[in-house]
């Protein structure tokens, strides 16, 4: 079955196969061991490094202890413990916000929410560059969606004038995870209140990264308010698994009756909850973390830049490089391999410029970055 089709990728460079890694005791976040040979990992969205703390796993197993592993019903049955509802509650206090509600995973969380927000009838108004779980979102809420050019705020004020008989809702990334860049999230907030619509951000790659950890909304200065929603993830700085969606206490307890992916689906593991609250004790209370992870970034897109190499525009950890065609942009990955450096090609349909993806995390060491930079100086150069 699918040979045609699989020989079609195959021809154009665009066959994606999964490279499981060794689980040996490496610190995820700077190092991955795949078919025995260690890389310096610049692929990975542990950012802080929490993935491996000790405080997380002993976080983990405690609950397991009690709770067991599997959680055995969705959330609305029998599924939630009150560790889930504890970190509900961590997370609203993080945020700033009277309620929150967990999903299993960022993308469920988008597939779920965004259906039960909007309908036939409303507008939906969406960055040209979301994350793949908005735009599949988008869909199933069978609203009609009106893309915007990425961060095009005068284009997002067109739409927002326009004449609907339901609801508007702004849809944006707060990073964008392959470009790493910021939307201007506070002129797009102004349109929306001006415009009565609501604002949905997704911060997956905010949360742990910017506004002291805290996300976008504290990054520009803005306080919560009813119309605006917060999707974050757990598995990416926090180390854990799981997501969580952030807003007044109405808008959650709606969400809890209209989510599919949450109504009808098991509860993520308490342990896997417990861990995220552990995480969240140590973003509290580490704010080096963050400093280190902004520091190693700075150092690595200094240094690119003086490559002469484009990084479409990034401003945040996640820093892509521009590295020409499908077949050069493999060269590139291959030719970092080589030197010791995991930093996959993404190509279309993920993007529509291939490049490779590079992101920083507080774990990485100074000799990694050198050896990173001198890496791409070779193989630029030749
Ligand atoms: C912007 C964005 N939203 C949502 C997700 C999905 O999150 P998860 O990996 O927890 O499903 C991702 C993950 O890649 C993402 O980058």
């Amino acid at each position: 079955m699918f040979k045609k089709e699989l020989k079609i990728l195959a021809e154009n460079g665009m066959e994606r196969r999964i490279e499981d890694r060794s689980c040996l005791n490496l610190p995820l976040s700077r190092m991955i061991r795949l078919d025995k040979t260690d890389y310096i990992n610049f692929s990975s969205n542990d950012y802080l490094g929490l993935s491996g703390r000790t405080e997380l796993i002993n976080a983990a197993k405690d609950c397991m202890d009690s709770c067991g592993f599997g959680s055995g019903a969705s959330r609305l049955l029998s599924g939630g413990t009150e560790i889930h509802a504890e970190l509900e509650k961590r997370i609203a206090r993080y945020k700033g916000t009277e309620s929150a509600v967990i999903f299993n995973s960022g993308y469920a969380a988008n597939i779920s929410a965004l259906p039960a927000l909007a309908s036939e009838g409303d507008l939906i108004i969406s960055d040209e560059l979301n994350h793949a779980s908005i735009i599949d979102g988008c869909r199933m809420s069978r609203a009609e969606t009106a893309i915007y050019k990425h961060c095009y705020v005068d284009e997002i004020e067109k739409l927002l004038s326009r004449k609907t008989r339901g609801k508007k809702i702004v849809v944006t990334d707060s990073i964008f995870s392959m470009d790493g860049d910021i939307a201007p999230i506070h002129t797009i907030n102004e349109l929306c209140i001006h415009y009565g619509a609501m604002l949905y951000i997704d911060d997956a790659h905010a949360t742990g990264v910017i506004g002291a950890g805290k996300g976008s909304l504290h990054h520009f200065g803005i306080k919560p308010s009813d119309h605006i929603i917060q999707m974050g993830t757990l598995s990416k700085a926090l180390g854990a698994v799981g997501a969580f969606i952030a807003a007044d206490a109405d808008t959650i307890k709606f969400l809890t009756n209209s989510s599919r992916g949450l109504i009808f689906s098991t509860a993520l593991p308490a342990c896997a909850a417990a861990a995220s609250i552990a995480a969240f004790n140590i973003i509290e209370n580490e704010p080096c973390l963050i400093e280190a992870l902004w520091e190693n970034r700075e150092i690595i897109y200094a240094g690119i830049n003086k490559l002469g190499l484009n990084t479409f525009g990034s401003q945040s950890p996640i820093i892509p490089v521009e590295t020409g065609d499908i077949n050069s942009t493999m060269f590139h990955s291959k030719s970092l391999m080589h030197m010791g450096i995991y930093a996959p090609a993404i190509r279309p349909p993920s993007v529509k410029t291939p490049r490779i993806r590079i992101t920083a995390t507080a774990s990485h060491i100074k000799e990694d970055i050198v050896k990173l930079l001198n890496a791409l100086e070779t193989i630029t150069k030749s």
